[in-house]
Formats: C-alpha cells, sequence, structure tokens
C-alpha cells in the first residue's frame, strides 16, 4: 500500500501532525501551498481567510512535484477555517481521481469544533473511513493530539 499525507498548513499545526502521520505510516508527504500568499498579520489572515470560506474561493495551487497515480491511499490534513476546511485544500479536491483516494482526514482546529467542515468535507470524499479532530498547540487540550494521532495512525494501517 502507496500512501501519500497531502496537507495545508499556515502556522505550522497541521505540519507538525502530517509528519507524525506520514513518519508513523512510512507515508510520502506532500504540502499543498497557493499561489498568492495569505497575509502575514492573525487579524487579516481571519479576514482574508475567513472571506475566501464564505465565497467557496477556489485559489490557484503551486504546481506539486508529486504523481497523485502512484498513490493507492492519500491522507489528508487541513486547518479549520470558519468552521470548514480550508480553500486550498477544496483546490486540492477539484481533482475527483485524488478525492477518490482519501480514506483518512485530520484536521486542526482552535476549539475543536469540527462538524460542519466535517459534513462539507465529507460530500468531497466518497471513500472517507477514518478521521481525527486535533487541537492547534495553544489550546489547553493539545497534549492529547499525540495519542489521538497514534491511534489515528494505526487505524489508517488497518
Ligand atoms: C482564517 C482562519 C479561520 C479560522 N477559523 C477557525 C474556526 O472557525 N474554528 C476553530 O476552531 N479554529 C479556527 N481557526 C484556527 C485554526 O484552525 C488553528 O489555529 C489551526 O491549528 C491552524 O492550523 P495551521 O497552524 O496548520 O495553519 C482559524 C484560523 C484562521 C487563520
Amino acid at each position: 500500500m502507496k500512501r501519500l499525507v497531502v496537507f495545508y498548513s499556515l502556522s505550522g499545526n497541521t505540519k507538525e501532525a502530517a509528519e507524525k502521520i506520514a513518519g508513523g505510516l512510512g507515508a510520502d508527504i506532500l504540502q499543498i501551498e497557493t499561489v498568492k500568499p495569505m497575509p502575514k498579520g492573525f487579524l487579516t489572515q481571519m479576514l482574508v481567510g475567513g472571506g475566501q470560506v464564505m465565497m467557496n474561493h477556489i485559489p490557484e495551487l503551486k504546481p506539486i512535484d508529486k504523481d497523485i497515480n502512484e498513490y493507492d491511499e492519500i491522507i489528508l490534513g487541513s486547518p479549520i477555517w470558519n468552521s470548514k476546511g480550508v480553500p486550498a485544500i477544496n483546490a486540492f479536491l477539484q481533482d475527483k481521481a485524488a478525492a477518490q483516494k482519501v480514506t483518512s482526514l485530520f484536521f486542526l482546529s482552535g476549539g475543536g469544533e469540527v462538524e460542519k467542515g466535517l459534513d462539507a468535507i465529507t460530500k468531497l470524499l466518497p471513500n472517507l473511513k477514518n478521521t481525527v479532530s486535533l487541537l492547534d498547540k495553544k489550546h489547553k487540550d493539545s497534549k492529547d493530539n499525540e495519542s489521538k494521532i497514534a491511534e489515528f495512525v494505526k487505524k489508517v494501517s488497518g
């Protein structure tokens, strides 16, 4: 089974989780990036990112250096923005063949309320089996991420 962990991360939390998950699974890893960078300040990020989610904006992505056809399974990682997955991940999922390969999903959020995001993204992922909700490192319960990641990796490995 050849696996690819695909993720977007603006401030590093999803990236850290993606690296742990890829390490645990022995999977390759791919970071999705938008051509147009997000602003640096948190408040402008909230405004711009929140606006993009509301408008269902599909940003242009930088070219990816992995051939999705080579992989049997994709494990997808997204931060939660305005209660949903990020526009960059929706852009990646425009590739229906890639969306079909996603079996597992991990979310990073500030507060842990991911139901709306899960509902929205589940519609795009016909083969989704495993999900885990992880917390931003600023959250007091983020120490539980380690054990949640270990359990998630076990489930994904089957
Ligand atoms: C534009 C924007 C919107 C966000 N909206 C939410 C939200 O609705 N709910 C939530 O729990 N966290 C929200 N967050 C917090 C992020 O989900 C959280 O900080 C996450 O760990 C970021 O992942 P990253 O470091 O990989 O970018 C938002 C962050 C940004 C930048």
